[in-house]
Order: C-alpha cells, then structure tokens, then sequence
C-alpha cells in the first residue's frame, strides 16, 4: 500500500486560476477536499470560479503578477483559514504573436517577459519565506515544451519558460533542509484560451493549432500538477514534461539555397 499526502491539508496558492490549467488545478484541488487561493486579473471569472467552489474552499484575489507592488499586498493580505499555503502553483503566463524575431512586436515581448518571468519571480520570492517557517512546502511552475525545443517565432516566449525551467531547478539548490519540494510542469500542445490570447482574440487563428487533432486538455495538466504534489514529501519530481500523442518533435530546419544535384 502507497500513501499519499492527503489533500484536504492542501492550501494551493494559485496564479492565472481564471482560465485553462490554473482553473482546472482549482477545481481539482478543491474536489480533493483542498483549498484555493484563486488569483488573476479577470474578477468576474474568478466570483464565478467562488460561486462553483464556494467561498470555504476558494478564496480570490484580483491581481496582476506584474505589479509586484500588489503582488507584495496579497502575499501579505491572506485571511487565516487560508494562511497555511503549502503549494505555490506559478502559473499565469501568456505567448503574444508568433512573428519572426525581426518583425515581432516589442510590446508584446515586453508583456511576455513582464508575465512570464518578473510575474513568476514574485509570486515565488513572495511566498517562499511562509512555507519555510510553515516547516515546508512545493512551489510548482509551469513551464513548457518550449522552454526546451525551439520553434519559428517563438523566440522570447520559448527563452521566458527556458528561464522558468532553470529557475525551477536552481532554487532547490537554496532550498536544500527546508522541505521544500519544487516541481516544473512543461506541456506541450493543451487547447486552453493560451491559442486565443496569443492571436489576440482571432478565434480562426486560435483554432489552427488544435484543428484535426487531439491536444491535451487542461485537466490533463491539472492532474500531473496534482499527483506531482500528492506524492509522500520525501519524493521531488523535478520535472514532468508531457506532449499530446499526436505530438511529436519535428526534425532540424535546414536552410538550402543550392540547386539539387
Ligand atoms: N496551453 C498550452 O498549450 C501551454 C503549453 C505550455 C505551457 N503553457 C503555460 O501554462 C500557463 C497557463 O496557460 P493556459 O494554457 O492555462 O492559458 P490560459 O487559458 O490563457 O490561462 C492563462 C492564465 O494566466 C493568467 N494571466 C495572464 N497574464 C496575467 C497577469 N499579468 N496577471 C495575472 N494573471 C495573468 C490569465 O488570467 P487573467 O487574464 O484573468 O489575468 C489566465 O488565468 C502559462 O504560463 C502558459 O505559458 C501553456
């Protein structure tokens, strides 16, 4: 017989719960018999996701992780029935565009950068110190496929979750004695609103992607995120990288400019 932690002690911190993989964690969590701290910019969503979790179990905050100002404020604002945060699930994150390196738009590099990597290092800096005097904890990040392959246009996206891997795994090297586990999910292709936003609300070139095929789902990732987190406190996943079983890594992009023969 394996056990597992028992997840009604569970109190999930939770970044981007408005949508895709950080609502189906929430929801997951919850029917576990966990709570939630649901956070991201979209209020409405998130009194939804309260309405459908009830308030015992999902408590919400509105925030922006780029604004480290109020990211200092909710870590700092948590009511006491949900205090005890053990897991920090570092989630919100976007891709803007997808245009060659010397066409994308800098803005949208900016934000990516901002969200992907600024917003990421504040929600872990921020709550860190409360699980090690808590005793323990495990920060999980959400990484990607593209943090390790490289593809056409996804330049700074694919180098912001490059940061997020290597920043996963150099913090358990701070984190050594303090029982804090630390864990990198990096999906590959999930239908979620991630295709919507990096399209900007262009519903046909959202689609594309997922057109003709089987993606993962975000409950697909809500259950590696949960049973990484489920597993007894002396086992650390470093990192689990999951691809839908339609996709596969395509072969290196030769440049040819020599006639044939
Ligand atoms: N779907 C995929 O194929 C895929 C694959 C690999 C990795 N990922 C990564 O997985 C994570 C979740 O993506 P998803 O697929 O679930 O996408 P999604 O459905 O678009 O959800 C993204 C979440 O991030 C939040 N967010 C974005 N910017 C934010 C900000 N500035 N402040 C606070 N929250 C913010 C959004 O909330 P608000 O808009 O309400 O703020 C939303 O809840 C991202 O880090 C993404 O890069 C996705």
């Amino acid at each position: 017989m394996y056990t597992l932690l028992d997840p009604r002690n569970f109190v999930v911190f939770i970044t981007g719960a408005t949508s895709g993989f950080g609502a189906a964690a929430a929801r997951r969590y919850v029917a576990a018999g966990g709570k939630v701290i649901a956070t991201g910019r979209r209020e409405d969503r998130l009194a939804g996701l309260q309405a459908e979790l009830g308030a015992d179990n999902c408590h919400v905050m509105t925030l922006d992780v780029r604004d480290r100002a109020a990211m200092e404020k909710a870590a700092a604002d948590i009511p006491a029935p949900f205090a005890g945060i053990n897991i920090v699930l570092a989630n919100a994150g976007l891709a803007l565009g997808l245009q060659p390196a010397a066409e994308a738009d800098l803005d949208d590099w900016q934000t990516m950068i901002d969200t992907n990597i600024s917003g990421l290092v504040y929600t872990v800096r921020l709550l860190l110190p409360g699980m090690i005097a808590r005793g323990g904890g495990h920060v999980v990040t959400l990484g990607s496929v593209a943090g390790e392959f490289a593809y056409p246009g996804g330049s700074v996206y694919a180098a912001s979750k490059a940061f997020v891997k290597h920043f996963a795994l150099a913090i358990r090297s701070d984190l050594q004695g303090k029982n804090i586990r630390v864990t990198d999910i990096e999906p590959g292709l999930t239908e979620t609103e991630f295709s919507l936003v990096r399209f900007k609300g262009d519903e046909g070139k959202a689609a594309a992607p997922y057109a003709g095929t089987m993606a993962m789902t975000a409950e697909d990732i809500a259950e590696s995120i949960f049973w990484a987190t489920s597993l007894p406190a002396h086992v650390n996943v470093n990192k689990i990288q999951l691809m839908a079983t339609t996709q596969a890594i395509g072969p290196f992009d030769i440049y040819r400019d020599k006639p044939n023969g």
